[in-house]
This record gives C-alpha cells, structure tokens and sequence, in this order.
C-alpha cells in the first residue's frame, strides 16, 4: 500500500441500503470529534468522473457493453484518486467513499463474471493500490433496497436490472465481507433505523480510529 497518513474509509452494498444518508451522518460525527472529512461518492466526485458517470449509469445507454462498464468504472476511479483521494489522505484527512473499489469486485468481478482478480488488478491501477482501511457493509434484503429505490423515484440505469442480479448482488457482498482475509470489513444491518444505522457505524469507525 501507499505510504499514506490519513483514513479511508469506504461504504459499500446494494441499492437502497442507505449509503448516502450514513456518509452524512458520518461526516458530522468526524467533524464533531475534530476531524477534516472528505466525502466522495464514486462513480463521480471530480467535475471529469461526474460526467463519466453521466454516461455509465444514465438508463438512455442501455447499449453500453459489460466491457465498456468496466472500464467507464475504473476511469472514474483513477480520476478521484489522482485528483482527491490521495492529496486528502496525504494531508491526514479522513475521506469517506460513498463506494469504491469493491463495488467492482462485486457488480463487475462476481456479477457481470469479469473475475475478481483481474477486477482487483484494474483497481490497483486506478487507486495506486490504495485499499480502504474500513469498509462498512450496509445490508439490506433485496425487497427493502428496491422499495426504498421506487420510493425515492430514482432509478438509474443499474437499478433496473432484474430482481435475480440484486440478488446477486448481496449475496457476493456477503461472500466478500466474509472472506477472513478482509479483516476490514464491517456487515451492518441497514433494516434498523437510520439512528440505530448511524450508531453502529460511528462506533466501528471510532474503534478503527483508536486503534490507528
Ligand atoms: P448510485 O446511484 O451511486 O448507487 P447507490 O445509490 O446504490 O450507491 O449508482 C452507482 C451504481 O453503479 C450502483 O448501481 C453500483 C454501480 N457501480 C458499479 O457497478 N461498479 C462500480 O465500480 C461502482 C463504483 C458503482
């Protein structure tokens, strides 16, 4: 890994599990207790990978192939790290991911079937092999990501893939998450309330600062 100084700590899971909220929440607690936060979300982040994004997720390219993602991906991701994730954590900063490199792992590697490795070979490249150093889990069952997705009434391009690839989805999240080797990851129940959500990620990420 990079010689770095500050945290990264990333969120990761499937659609509706409440990422964007938590990142908040999060970013409010850091403050509160002293820290300089950077909150990015991927894909996007810098004015070059929100237009990257633009194209990967808008629904009007349903044209876009498997391997064209892939790399619409990790173009994104080199342009944030190069750009605001390496200068942050190089100036002791705290930078929550609103998803990083294991969204690939999971929607690329495991789901679309690109493999985990050559996925993982791909994100040293973008991040300067930079891994976060944790990665919380929100998980939600399939059905409760959904509707929280239908009621919000934004649907992109990916969340309207079949019941069957959001299940997918989690399942290969889970299997991640459970690898021993990933000592980083915390699974977060994310059916509870955004308080109770809220409560449990601020007290992984405030053991993870303590043991820094
Ligand atoms: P976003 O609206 O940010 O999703 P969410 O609110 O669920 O986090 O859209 C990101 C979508 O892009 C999401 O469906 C996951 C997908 N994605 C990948 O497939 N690979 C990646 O590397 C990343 C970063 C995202």
């Amino acid at each position: 890994m990079k010689q770095k100084t500050g945290i990264l700590i990333s969120l990761e899971g499937g659609e509706g599990g409440g990422k964007t909220t938590q990142v908040n929440q999060l970013k409010k607690h850091l403050e509160d207790s002293g820290r300089e936060v950077v909150p990015v979300r991927e894909p996007g982040g810098t004015k070059i990978s929100e237009q990257i994004r633009e194209i990967v997720l808008s629904s009007k390219n349903e044209g876009i192939t498997d391997t064209t993602e892939v790399l619409l991906f990790q173009a994104a991701r080199a342009q944030i790290y190069r750009q605001v994730v390496i200068p942050a954590l190089n100036a002791g900063k705290v930078v929550i991911m609103d998803r990083t490199r294991d969204s690939s792992v999971v929607y690329q590697g495991m789901v679309r079937g690109f493999g985990k490795e050559l996925i993982e070979e791909l994100n040293d490249i973008s991040t300067k092999k930079i891994v976060p150093d944790l990665t919380l889990l929100l998980d939600v069952s399939v059905k409760t990501g959904l509707d929280r997705r239908i009621d919000s009434g934004k649907m992109d391009r990916l969340d309207m893939e079949a019941k069957s690839f959001h299940k997918k989805v989690r399942d290969a999240y889970l299997d991640l998450a459970n690898e021993k080797k990933q000592k980083r990851w915390r699974i977060i129940d994310a059916e509870k309330s955004v308080e109770e959500v809220a409560d449990m990620i601020w007290q992984a990420v405030s053991e993870k600062i303590k043991a820094e």
